[in-house]
């Protein structure tokens, strides 16, 4: 990878320890320069990213990085662990109080490690699991041939309804009575509606199943109370931690004390080693801010600015998978402006519009993913995303030259730097 060999500037700031790094390698600390760059002067609509605070990245950057602390506070395997546990507690801590669950564990290295853990302390090899079909949004850890889950048990996929494209609550129920999975799976990459939490629950008594919600993606709306929350209906919440929760990369799983210990080991010792400090502490920090007012109406304006944007790309000619969202997350086929999938997220990208391509249910061809996390995080709100909406149309459609297009984008970003100085 080549990267511009500019000497940062005062614009580029600091992030704290970037002028150490500056000094002692300067190849290493232009990479990072040059991502700040790119993140700041282009359009941040993948639906899973975000930008976490300048505190969030002050404690990922801290000494904890530096700390072993296998096992749990007040019980690890190495010695010096007494800062690392009142790291830990308080992290655990924030997040039982901001989910309103009875036990959290930190300490999953990534949504797919909570997911491993959920299942880990749940199943056996080989029983069968019924969860959301990947080409109908279902993540890799949902029974991905290409993934432990689907090498591991016996997966069964439901799917989204052709017509309206919310999941198939009837197929959910008669595959349940037919196959009896030991567990049910909730949660997807790509649904952009709300989960009937009660309807999954209700399936899951009925066939003795467990509930397992991978709400990965609302996590963030549900602690802004922009989303309901899957913890007083799933037997295990599984989640990451960045996406919209704005915390550092990684994982966490939610649930009721009965099912505490053997989620703890599922983690600790199956999955997993040592504890990264230094994430879980910016854990803490995460979950702090999120229990804020502020971070309610943050969790708020995601789901207005998405619903908007999905309103003005709809009237753009673009479909939107079930007409719209209650979430940060749009689903939408922009073949009606005549360019497929693929060739729409190259050309949003040389315009720098950053989004991801996704399956289309029912569909051949794939279709764009994009959210509003990002961008609301930068303070944009339903002017700006009317205006993205007409951006992102005008070059999928061809009237807008992408280079041209491109001036345009940093216009709008430069004006909502995520990391003011
Ligand atoms: C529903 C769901 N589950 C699990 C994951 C995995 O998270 P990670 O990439 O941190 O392993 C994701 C990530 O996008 C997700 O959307």
């Amino acid at each position: 990878m080549s990267v511009t060999h500019d000497v940062p500037t005062a614009e580029d700031g600091d992030l704290g320890l970037l002028g150490a790094l500056g000094r002692q390698d300067p190849e290493l600390a232009e990479v990072l320069y040059a991502e700040r760059r790119r993140q700041s002067t282009t359009l941040q609509l993948i639906a899973a990213e975000n930008f976490t605070s300048p505190a969030v990245l002050a404690a990922l950057g801290s000494p904890l990085a530096n700390k072993y602390a296998e096992g749990y506070p007040g019980a690890r395997h190495h010695g010096g662990c007494e800062i690392a546990d009142v790291a830990e507690r308080l992290a655990v801590d924030r997040a039982r109080d901001l989910f309103g669950a009875e036990h959290a564990n930190v300490q999953p290295h990534s949504g797919s490690s909570a997911v491993l853990a959920a299942y880990a302390a749940l199943l056996r090899p080989g029983d069968t699991v019924l969860a959301l079909g990947l080409p109908h949004g279902g993540h890799l850890t949902h029974g991905s041939p290409a993934n432990f889950s689907g090498r591991w048990f016996d997966f069964v996929g439901y799917g989204v309804d052709a017509e309206t494209g919310l999941v198939d609550h009837d197929q959910v129920r008669a595959l349940s009575r037919a196959r009896r999975p030991k567990a049910i799976v909730c949660g997807s990459i790509a649904y952009p509606r709300h989960v009937d939490y009660a309807f999954f629950r209700e399936v899951a008594d009925e066939v003795g199943a467990y509930l397992i919600a991978d709400a990965a993606h609302p996590i963030g709306l549900v602690a802004g109370g922009a989303a309901p929350s899957p913890v007083p209906y799933a037997d295990i919440v599984c989640a990451t931690t960045h996406k919209v929760l704005r915390g550092p990369r990684g994982g966490m799983v939610l649930c009721g004390s009965e099912l505490a210990e053997r989620v703890d080991r599922a983690v600790f010792p199956f999955t997993q080693g040592g504890a990264q400090m230094h994430t879980i502490a910016a854990k803490a920090v995460a979950f702090g801010e999120a229990a804020t007012g502020a971070f309610a109406a943050y969790a708020h304006q995601v789901v207005a600015n998405a619903r908007v944007l999905a309103a003005h790309l709809a009237a753009e000619g673009l479909a939107v998978t079930t007409g719209g969202t209650d979430t940060h997350l749009i689903t939408a086929d922009p073949v009606p402006l005549g360019v497929d999938g693929r060739t729409a997220r190259s050309r949003l990208a040389a315009a720098g519009m950053v989004l991801d391509c996704c399956a289309l249910p029912h569909a051949d061809d794939r279709g764009l993913r994009l959210g509003t996390a990002a961008v609301t995080t930068q303070g944009m709100g339903e002017r700006e995303m009317r205006a993205v909406a007409t951006l992102l149309a005008g070059v999928l459609r061809g009237d807008a030259d992408p280079v041209a297009a491109r001036d345009d984008v940093r216009a709008l970003v430069t004006e909502f730097p995520p990391y003011p100085d």
